[in-house]
């Protein structure tokens, strides 16, 4: 089984709340538990590892493939799970307390992910519930499975470049004030060396100031622009976010900023190295007067937002195994599929 570290977190039972409770060597446990996982996300193998445990799915925001992936990943370690899709179905609508909430639902569960648009809401739902809680996005503060997913993703990725994350250069772009993805990947992207950060955004939208004290404390570079064309120069990654409408008091405030910062064929080809690897947490807005990485970008190599979407599954595989703590019992359980299997991960 896996190669495990000495983390300095105790996985089992613990609560993820936010990249800030990761030590590096926790980062590559997660990563290399993930790596493991691969022959059961891609129907290689079968494992009943979590048989009879229950995923309590709780999302109060729009979520596709958080809440999908998180749920996919817990079916895949042989668990089954329950869900809810937004508040008008739940009765915080009827005006329940977050507590009230957490008492009961972690009666029901073995571990719960959140989703919820208010910052702090899942470390206050986490103190009331009696099981795990996994924070699936906390309003524009912190998504940490996706800083995860995203992170291996940059290894993985720069790996076939011959590249390290230490070292490397980053362009992010677009909405940094209120992308949750970027504030957990920026944090955690810390635990590096030598980075450089190109923030990329219109200066209302900037990265919040505690983060790029935060990146500049810990010896990384950072350069904040609202050029794109320079800002896109000579980076190993380019991380797109989308303008996050749903945290303006208006969508006419929202759309002052929408296609402002538009990745193309064009401008790729015209700015980035040959081997830029591109990301977004997605989903990205492809409405005409958005569209902040272009479809005409869909069949490039160096595309990688799909590559990211499969290790997400992956990594939240990893996160149930370790926290459930059965990383041991997942090759014990294995079973080779007795179905169809079509080999869709090839192309990915
Ligand atoms: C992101 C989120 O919800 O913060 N989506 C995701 O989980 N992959 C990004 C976004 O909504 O723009």
């Amino acid at each position: 089984m896996a190669r495990i570290l000495t983390p300095t977190m105790d996985f089992r039972g613990s609560h993820i709340i936010s990249v800030k409770q990761f030590s590096r060597d926790d980062v590559e446990t997660v990563f290399d538990v993930a790596g493991s996982m691969e022959p059961y996300a891609q129907r290689l193998k079968l494992t009943r590892a979590l048989e009879g445990a229950i995923l309590g799915n709780m999302f109060f925001e729009p979520s596709t493939r958080t809440r999908l992936s998180f749920g996919c990943a817990f079916n895949l370690l042989g668990g089954d799970v329950r869900e809810t899709t937004d508040v008008k179905t739940t009765s915080i609508s009827k005006g329940e307390s977050l507590y009230d909430t957490a008492r009961v639902i972690s009666g029901y569960s073995d571990v719960i992910v959140m989703r919820h648009p208010q910052i702090g809401s899942v470390a206050e739902f986490a103190k009331a519930s009696r099981v795990p809680v996994i924070n699936g996005g906390d309003g524009a503060n912190e998504h940490p499975s996706q800083a995860l997913l995203d992170l291996y993703t940059i290894k993985k990725e720069l790996q076939s470049n011959d590249k390290l994350i230490d070292g490397m250069n980053i362009a992010m772009v677009g909405d940094l004030r209120h992308g949750r993805t970027v504030h957990s990947l920026s944090q955690l992207l810390v635990l590096y060396n030598r980075i450089t950060f190109k923030l990329i955004s219109p200066k209302e939208l900037r990265m919040p100031e505690d983060i790029v004290s935060l990146l500049k404390n810990a010896g990384h570079t950072v350069i904040e622009t609202e050029d794109m064309e320079s800002g896109l120069n000579d980076n190993d990654t380019v991380y797109l976010t989308r303008i996050q409408e749903e945290r303006f008091t208006t969508k006419l405030e929202a759309n002052v900023y929408r296609g402002r910062f538009r990745l193309n064929k064009e401008i790729y080809t015209m700015n980035c190295q040959p081997n830029t690897v591109i990301m977004h947490p997605l989903p990205r807005d492809s409405r005409e007067e958005a569209n902040e990485l272009d479809h005409d970008l869909n069949q490039h190599p160096n595309l990688a937002i799909f590559r990211q979407t499969d290790n997400g599954v992956l990594v939240r595989m990893a996160l149930f195994a370790l926290i459930l703590d059965v990383v041991d019992t997942v090759d014990k359980t294995a079973k080779k599929v007795g179905w169809y299997t079509q080999s869709r991960f090839e192309s990915s």
